[in-house]
């Protein structure tokens, strides 16, 4: 899906999103949401709180999973995704705290293997993901999957590439703070979702490279050619290279 602006894309995918809790809401059912961080989808985000105040939409009956987090980093922190999604969603909607998962980066490296077999379980009890919304980065990478991230991977610590570092460093004092691991979910659990919505402003590059190139784990994104129900909603910068 092309749209003039990015802020045509982020009302769609809001919609979309809405669409689907209230469906969820008739059907006395609750709705299962993927989050992403990233400067992308924060206008979506915004579109999603008015449609709250302004429209009555509930978040009761939503669960939500968030893709990543940095590792270490205290959720208090500024630039943890914690920190990120309650500033642009949770604090300013009805949805309930217990529903919110978020990989925890505060725990100890002899929980976090524990923590992201939980965190897979907790995926699985909630029925899976219905929705999941995705940011790319340059290098293709989704969540914090950089390129090499087999197909099969679950939730689990990664390493930073430094392009992501270097990226990413916008948001922290100088590069020497930007975490050099993180907690994401893996491809396979990516792959396992039952609808992926992939945002790209500009980046048409990577975007066509996903989009038209070969599907291989060097370009992660790309593997979403094989999913079932996966749709890329992107400006016209994005789409340049296509
Ligand atoms: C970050 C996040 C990704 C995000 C990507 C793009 O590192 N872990 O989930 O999609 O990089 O970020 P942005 O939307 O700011 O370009």
């Amino acid at each position: 899906e092309i749209f003039s602006s990015p802020k045509g894309g982020s009302v769609f995918v809001a919609n979309e999103i809405a669409k689907l809790i209230r469906q969820k809401q008739q059907e006395g059912k609750s709705c299962v949401l993927g989050l992403a961080t990233g400067s992308t989808p924060i206008n979506m985000y915004a579109e999603l709180v008015r449609l709250h105040r302004e429209e009555g939409l509930s978040f009761k009956n939503v669960i939500t999973f968030n893709l990543d987090e940095y590792y270490p980093i205290e959720k208090d922190a500024f630039q943890s995704y914690w920190s990120f999604m309650h500033r642009h969603l949770f604090n300013h909607v009805d949805i309930d705290p217990s529903n919110i998962h978020i990989p925890n980066g505060e725990l100890s490296r002899e929980d976090i293997k524990q923590h992201c077999l939980d965190y897979e379980q907790m995926i699985e009890d909630a029925g899976g993901i219905d929705l999941q919304v995705l940011g790319i980065g340059n290098n293709g990478h989704i969540g914090f999957n950089e390129p090499g991230s087999s197909i099969f991977s679950k939730t689990r610590v990664v390493n930073l590439d430094n392009s992501t570092r270097i990226a990413n460093s916008r948001e922290f004092i100088n590069i020497t703070k930007v975490p050099r691991l993180a907690l994401t979910m893996g491809i396979s659990t990516i792959m396992k979702t039952k609808r992926v919505l992939l945002m790209a402003w500009g980046k048409a590059q990577i975007v066509a490279k996903s989009v038209e190139g070969n599907v291989t784990e060097q370009v992660p994104a790309s593997i979403l050619q094989q999913h079932d129900n996966c749709t890329f909603v992107i400006d016209e910068f994005a789409a340049a290279e296509l």
